[in-house]
């Protein structure tokens, strides 16, 4: 094909993709079979693959996906992106419309009432017709840059197709996922093996926000527009419902359920009418939307805070359904508190399959008087996690027996075995194996690395999970052994960015007794009490052997907290792991600060200030040298100069030994490292 005619050709073919994508993911129309559309893409997918020039960021084929960010831009939203007031019953539905009435001086409002849809509230703007990004809400100011997910997204056009565009336009909207695609996403994370979304809300929140658009772009998203932010070189109708026809005439996907009535009682009527169909809708709505439709009366109406005076939600109650109780499993938290979730029969609520709710705790389990094998009330509001609500006597739960948490683990932590209590006075029930709880691990790692107890810097949550899930950290102590290769070996994780970490967490070994008693996570035992404690006692083998009586002469420990610390000390597992961290040279070479931990300076190094280079081969990575030297406050550098302090020579040096001896720099080897490291 001539090069002419095959961009023309490109053209056609993307302008009739565009229009078959409006006519299916808009407006639910098709107007071709499925296949003869995937044959228009697959011309167009051939056609550009011999002639890559031809391809622009508006065409369909870039829908698929870009490569993954390391992480989001923020995106300042040129007009702020607003929230809504609620009406939790009627009369306060009455009181927004008496309150606009009075302000507007007038006796009835016209209003376009819309259904308030439980999704992600998306900006997109368009510079001459064409979409050049998206981005979330954020704190409603600043949102994050997600264009390259937007585009995946079928029922969001990346370029209009209208006579007159305007030359800038922000739309807003709602991404959501519609319940039969929620459904089929959760059976496919269930047979993959991967984690299961809780409602459609998050299922589309964690679509959207995928570093990796290419997941976005499988993820089973739409829209319904519902407002404009900027808009620019256009005649903007001047009331709420003309502005959601004029998006539909720009090819936006807008709700058929939005409609204008006359004051609070057409906002009532058009509330339960909504209400009654809520179900038959195949995506979830939490409630409706009452809007002022003039805009000038929104002008004058103004807004408070971040609501705008001329608009309000009005959410559904939460929905009920009756099932039956089939059994109590223990979860065990991230903090191991013991969770008693109630297994279910699988009912729908709110449009969603629940099979499990939590039942909190077992003051909870009493108070609702909880029994296996009762039918009980289950309830979804929103976010929320479902919960069951009350028991609804079938006239045998009185013969059912009562459930004790306790009694049902056998005293025991069902993830590791350790001793389970419930302290005097608490609802909760607690796992007391800590870092040995494959539960807590990950939590106790994050919480001795975090920046007010040990500050490595660079150890994040995402790394700890993969070192607990790949069981290359088990205690504290197995990540002063990490070496470079095996952590450039992890996820998201380069070389550079490993050696660093190797170097912080070595440099972390020095520290301060109450950053290190802070880090080791006693129950009860903050920052505050960790620097009194460190303070009272001097260093750590005498208040690894304190009394209870001795520990309550430290201001602000009491008995609680004292049996805490005693009892921490006193496990033979934990004395195990303070051995190891000492072992590895985690040493406290500091006073404390006289008021506060964190204002700790930073402990001298013994090779602070020096300059090393290294040359010739170790018998450990060089990556590793480096780090190691790094946190012995060294500077490593390439060459040897007369600044250079020592010259750290492995076998089969060359070039700069010599150099290193001309200029009578001293040469050291490994064992010189591991004898300065030993202090
Ligand atoms: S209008 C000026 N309309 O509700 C008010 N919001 O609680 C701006 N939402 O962040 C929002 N459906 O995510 C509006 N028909 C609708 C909506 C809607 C859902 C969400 C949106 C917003 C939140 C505010």
């Amino acid at each position: 094909m001539a090069e002419a005619s095959a961009a023309a050709r490109a053209g056609e073919l993307r302008r009739l993709i565009a229009h078959h994508d409006h006519r299916y993911h808009v407006l639910d129309d098709p107007e071709i079979p499925d296949a003869q559309y995937d044959r228009l893409v697959r011309e167009l997918q051939e056609l550009e693959s011999r002639s890559p020039e031809l391809i622009t960021p508006d065409s369909p084929t870039q829908r698929v996906g870009a490569a993954p960010l390391a992480a989001f831009d923020e995106v300042r939203h040129a007009l702020p992106m607003l929230s809504l007031g609620n009406a939790f019953d009627e009369q306060e539905l009455l009181d927004f419309d008496r309150r606009a009435r009075e302000r507007l001086q007038r006796d009835e409002i016209c209003y376009t009432a819309e259904t308030k849809l439980d999704g992600l509230a998306i900006s997109l703007r368009y510079e001459h017709g064409v979409l050049v990004r998206g981005a979330t809400r954020g704190d409603g100011s600043h949102g994050e840059d997600v264009t390259a997910n937007v585009r995946t997204i079928k029922a969001i056009p990346v370029q209009l197709d209208a006579r007159a565009v305007p030359t800038v336009l922000e739309v807003r909207g709602e991404v959501y996922m519609s319940l039969a695609g929620f459904e089929r996403l959760n059976a496919q994370q269930r047979e993959a093996g991967g984690k299961e979304f809780a409602n459609p809300r998050n299922a589309a929140a964690g679509g959207l926000r995928q570093l990796d658009a290419r997941i976005t772009a499988t993820r089973p998203l739409t829209i319904y527009c519902y407002g404009l932010g900027e808009v620019d070189g256009a005649a903007v109708p001047d009331t709420q419902y003309e502005r959601l026809q004029w998006l539909g005439e720009l090819g936006f996907r807008i709700s058929p359920l939005a409609q204008r009535v006359r004051g609070a009682g057409g906002c009532l009527e058009y509330y339960h009418a909504i209400g009654k169909r809520r179900d038959t809708l195949g995506y979830a709505i939490d409630g409706c939307v009452f809007k002022v439709d003039a805009i000038v009366d929104q002008q004058v109406l103004g807004q408070v805070a971040r609501a705008p005076r001329w608009a309000v939600a009005f959410k559904f109650p939460a929905e009920e359904q009756l099932t039956r109780l089939l059994g109590i499993d223990v979860q065990v938290g991230r903090t191991g508190t013991l969770t008693p979730v109630a297994r279910l029969e699988p009912v729908k609520v709110g449009g969603v399959t629940v099979t499990n709710a939590t039942l909190h705790n077992q003051d909870e389990i009493d108070r609702k008087d909880v029994r296996v094998g009762d039918s009980v009330a289950v309830r979804r509001a929103g976010d929320v996690i479902p919960e069951v609500v009350r028991v609804v006597d079938d006239g045998a739960h009185a013969e059912r027996p009562r459930f004790d948490l306790l009694a049902a683990v056998r005293g025991a932590c069902p993830v590791c075995g350790s001793h389970a209590e419930r302290a005097e006075g608490e609802s909760a029930v607690r796992c007391s194996g800590g870092l040995f709880c494959a539960a807590q691990r990950r939590e106790a790692l994050w919480h001795f690395a975090s920046r007010r107890a040990m500050d490595i810097e660079g150890l994040g949550e995402k790394l700890i999970e993969q070192l607990v899930a790949r069981d290359l950290v088990r205690s504290p102590a197995d990540l002063y052994g990490l070496d470079v290769q095996t952590l450039a070996g992890l996820e998201r994780m380069g070389e550079k960015s490993a050696s660093n970490l190797v170097a912080a967490i070595a440099s972390s070994r020095q520290t301060t007794l109450a950053r290190f008693v802070h880090a080791l996570g006693i129950r009860d035992v903050g920052e505050a009490t960790a620097l009194a404690l460190a303070q009272w006692f001097g260093d750590l083998d005498p208040l690894m052997q304190a009394s209870d009586e001795l520990l309550m002469q430290v201001p602000d420990v009491g008995p609680v907290v004292a049996a805490h610390v005693r009892g921490f000390f006193s496990e033979p597992r934990n004395r195990d792991v303070i051995e190891a961290l000492r072992r590895h040279g985690v040493r406290w070479p500091c006073g404390e600060p006289a008021s506060t931990a964190s204002a700790a300076p930073a402990a001298p190094r013994p090779l602070d200030g020096k300059n090393v280079v290294l040359t010739g081969s170790l018998s450990i990575p060089r990556e590793e040298a480096r780090a190691r030297l790094l946190a012995l406050g060294a500077k490593v550098s390439g060459s040897v100069s007369k600044k250079t302090d020592f010259v750290l020579a492995g076998a089969d040096a060359g070039s700069k030994l010599d150099k290193a001896q001309a200029l009578e720099v001293p040469v050291v080897d490994e064992a010189w490292l591991a004898s300065i490291e030993a202090g």
